[in-house]
């Protein structure tokens, strides 16, 4: 990852830079929540991906610092709507928003972050990678809901988990990717390679996550290990024990599934029947699949420290601890 970041240094530099001035306000309030959020660190993972796949093909102007910029918010004001719902107390190693401002004030910043950015595309004046954000953002939100809706559920199927991941985050890393072909005008092959890789890369980044959640340090992760099991989010590595398991197992993972708040202890019955049934292996090796089949995806494009780039960033998202 460290070469990587030095292949886009400026970038990333002047990316910080541009997310200053961009969240305009003259409401303080807004920026106080969204500095504190945007301030609190993140990987840039979105951003990172404007960055190489426009350098990937051949863009030479400053437009994809902006849109990196956007694809920041958008991810940003998700993450603002997502703590509340799932009532997480920390992000980023630190209190989330909703902690110290309520849900209200995360509610709305994060539409203000969404707004904002349409307003910024709008300046933007592109009318493809407007058409193409709305569709995404549209279907976030469908993501979102669709999970909420399966909250608790414990007969969530395997294809229903992954249409939930497809649509609340692969979707984001696929436009990001989108973005730098459209940017420079590519032919439409290797726009739909750069959008797949995207799709499949996100698909691994969030069932990494979901696999983060049960098998990771409070401290490492910087939030809260075993979050989607208090809240009832059927995740992957849940849904394969769940379909190996004996009835009295089931009725194990049902009740805890079912409370509002779980001991230590439960979550350790449920993880320990997760291991027994290889749900975390299950899963890992999904989101490798999901790798190879990004890496598979840049084929059609000619050598460059680009494209080694983004070919790396697939291990980097399977083996992450962050
Ligand atoms: C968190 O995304 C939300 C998911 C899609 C799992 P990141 O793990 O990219 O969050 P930051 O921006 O690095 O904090
Ligand atoms: C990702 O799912 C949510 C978004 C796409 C906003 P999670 O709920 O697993 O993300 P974290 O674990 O809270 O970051
Ligand atoms: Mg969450
Ligand atoms: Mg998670």
């Amino acid at each position: 990852m460290e070469q990587i970041i030095k292949l886009i240094e400026n970038d990333l530099k002047k990316l910080e830079l541009s997310i200053e001035q961009l969240v305009s306000t003259k409401v303080g309030f807004i920026k106080e929540i969204v500095n504190y959020i945007i301030r609190s660190g993140g990987k840039r993972i979105r951003p990172i991906l404007v960055m190489l796949s426009s350098k990937l093909c051949g863009y030479n102007g400053e437009q994809h610092i902006t849109y990196s910029a956007i694809i920041e918010f958008i991810h940003t004001s998700t993450l603002l709507h997502d703590d509340v719902v799932d009532n997480a107390k920390t992000r980023r190693g630190a209190s989330t928003a909703n902690i110290i401002w309520g849900n209200e004030a995360s509610v709305l910043v994060g539409d203000f972050l969404y707004t904002k950015s349409f307003e910024l595309m709008a300046d933007g004046d592109n009318f493809e990678i407007i058409k193409t954000m709305a569709h995404t953002t549209k279907q976030l939100s469908e993501g979102e809901i669709l999970e909420l809706l399966k909250t608790s559920d414990i007969s969530t199927s395997e294809e229903e988990y992954f249409e939930i991941i497809r649509n609340k985050t692969a979707v984001l890393f696929s436009v990001a990717c989108e973005i730098g072909a459209i940017l420079s005008n590519i032919d439409e092959e290797k726009r739909l390679a750069l959008k797949e890789y995207g799709q499949n890369l996100g698909m691994a980044f969030q069932l990494t996550d979901d696999i983060l959640d049960y098998n990771s340090y409070d401290e490492v992760l910087g939030k809260k290990v075993g979050t989607d099991l208090k809240e009832g989010k059927i995740t992957l590595p849940l849904i394969i024990a769940m379909n190996a398991t004996t009835e009295k197992e089931k009725a194990v993972i049902k009740r805890v599934v079912e409370k509002s708040s779980i001991t230590l202890k439960d979550f350790e019955k449920v993880s320990a029947i997760i291991k027994k049934y290889d749900g975390i292996k299950y899963t890992s090796d999904k989101a490798m699949q999901y790798t190879n089949a990004a890496k598979d995806c840049l084929k059609i494009f000619e050598p460059s420290p680009f494209k080694d780039a983004l070919l790396e960033l697939p291990e980097y998202v399977h083996k992450r601890k962050t």
